[in-house]
């Protein structure tokens, strides 16, 4: 320790307190050997103040952010390297000071971003030190990498949301085979009678306007039903081929092309062109891209500034197989809604706007093609979804 500390610390050194009785070179060595466990230690360790000023640092600490101690001490310790990526940070930093300061023993996470620039994540403490009358005279900051603990904790998170998620695909699937196959045959007598009545020229307006009325309602029950069935079936589809992905992804767009000139929402397409063909149903795609395209034109609903609104579809060629970025600028989701959004029937929208149903056939219809799926999504920003195709060889599905 050679910097002199500032107020509250005259008295003190880290490392280097020689007490009374001992021998200077005892002293010494004492010093030494305290310094070296210090520095060796896994965790970042400092002194300062109880005003928050840095007094010293352990060598971990330096090292991590590829700083000199000459650069931090004698400085206030929110102003060191390991916080100034974040005014918020610097902030609860400086409130916590002021709480260990008062007695309090203060634990947080925090982030600090490495020398190589990537952000880590750290288990932080502040412990007071008082001295013989219990005076806090020192803060003792102390921070625990945790980063890798973090990404095995979201690996494991996201293992087991994939496994609820699959557990829950095939109970639905099971489950909407049987109610697909009961309530087909009356709805389709439902609405047949209701397009009757409807024609009928004995009816009143009064009778035809209430027929339209049921005839509404059990389309949309249809179409319920009809996204159900994409559940109940494991096995692929009849049309299963193979196929360039950007067939499909064409074909999704004729259909939707005009409703988002509409909106005012234009489409960027940036189709690879050699592309290696992948196994699958043109049918199930077209629908998987469907449901990609309406859900980025009803999340532009809610965007009131005048952005250029725009969706991007990129497919390219990658190791194995074809990678389809696809892209809006929209309102993009919070984290709770992004990790819901695969669950049948989660949906944000109004009553009878959406059925909750577009994005877990999304996954079904994934799965089957043996694909990957990865969002990134920040509110009113927009959101990415990367999917990722294999090229498998062709097998012609037998089930
Ligand atoms: N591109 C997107 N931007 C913002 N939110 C999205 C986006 N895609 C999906 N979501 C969110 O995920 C929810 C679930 O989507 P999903 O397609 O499964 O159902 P839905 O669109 O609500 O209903 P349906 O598809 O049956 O009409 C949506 O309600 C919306 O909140
Ligand atoms: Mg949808």
């Amino acid at each position: 320790m050679t910097d002199k500390p500032k107020s509250g610390a005259e008295h003190f050194d880290f490392v280097g307190d020689t007490a009374s009785g001992h021998s200077l070179r005892q002293s010494q060595q004492s010093d030494r050997m305290l310094r070296a466990i210090l520095d060796q230690t896994f965790q970042f360790i400092g002194l300062m103040t109880t005003d928050g000023t840095l007094i010293d640092a352990n060598e971990t600490a330096l090292k991590f952010s590829g700083v000199n101690k000459a650069d931090v001490v004698n400085k206030p310790f929110w102003e060191g390297p390991w916080w100034t990526h974040s005014p918020q940070l610097q902030q609860t930093l400086r409130e916590a000071i002021i709480q260990a300061a008062a007695g309090k023993f203060v634990r947080f996470e925090v982030t600090h971003p490495a020398a190589d620039g990537s952000i880590h994540h750290v288990d932080f403490s502040l412990k007071p030190v008082m001295d013989d009358v219990g005076n806090v005279c020192l803060l003792i900051p102390e921070g625990r990498d945790i980063t890798d603990h973090k990404r095995a904790e979201e690996a494991l998170r996201a293992a087991h949301l994939q496994l609820a998620q699959s557990a829950r695909l095939v109970s639905v699937g099971t489950l909407s085979a049987g109610i697909a196959h009961e309530l087909n045959n009356p709805l389709t007598a439902i609405l047949g009678l209701a397009q009757m009545m409807q024609k009928e020229s004995d009816n009143t307006d009064k009778t035809k306007e209430e027929a339209a009325i049921i005839e509404k309602a059990a389309f949309r029950m249809k179409t319920v039903i009809d996204h159900l069935c994409a559940f109940c079936t494991e096995s692929a589809s009849e049309d299963w081929t193979q196929l360039n992905i950007n067939q499909p992804i064409q074909d999704s767009l004729i259909l939707l092309k005009t409703q988002l000139k509409d909106r005012g929402i234009s489409v960027n397409l940036q189709l690879g062109e050699d592309l290696s063909p992948i196994p699958g149903s043109s049918r199930e795609l077209e629908t998987l891209f469907h449901n990609l395209i309406t859900n980025s034109r009803d999340a532009f609903d809610s965007i009131k500034d005048d952005r250029k609104k725009e969706i991007l579809i990129r497919s390219e060629r990658v190791s194995g197989g074809v990678r389809i970025t696809f892209k809006d600028n929209a309102a993009g989701m919070t984290e709770e809604v992004k990790e819901k959004i695969f669950n049948p029937f989660f949906t944000t929208k109004t009553v009878g706007k959406g059925t909750g149903l577009g994005m877990s056939v999304t996954l079904g219809i994934l799965r089957r093609h043996e694909g990957k799926i990865s969002i990134d999504t920040k509110l009113s920003e927009g959101t990415t979804f990367e999917l990722f195709f294999p090229d498998l060889a062709f097998e012609q599905d037998t089930n």
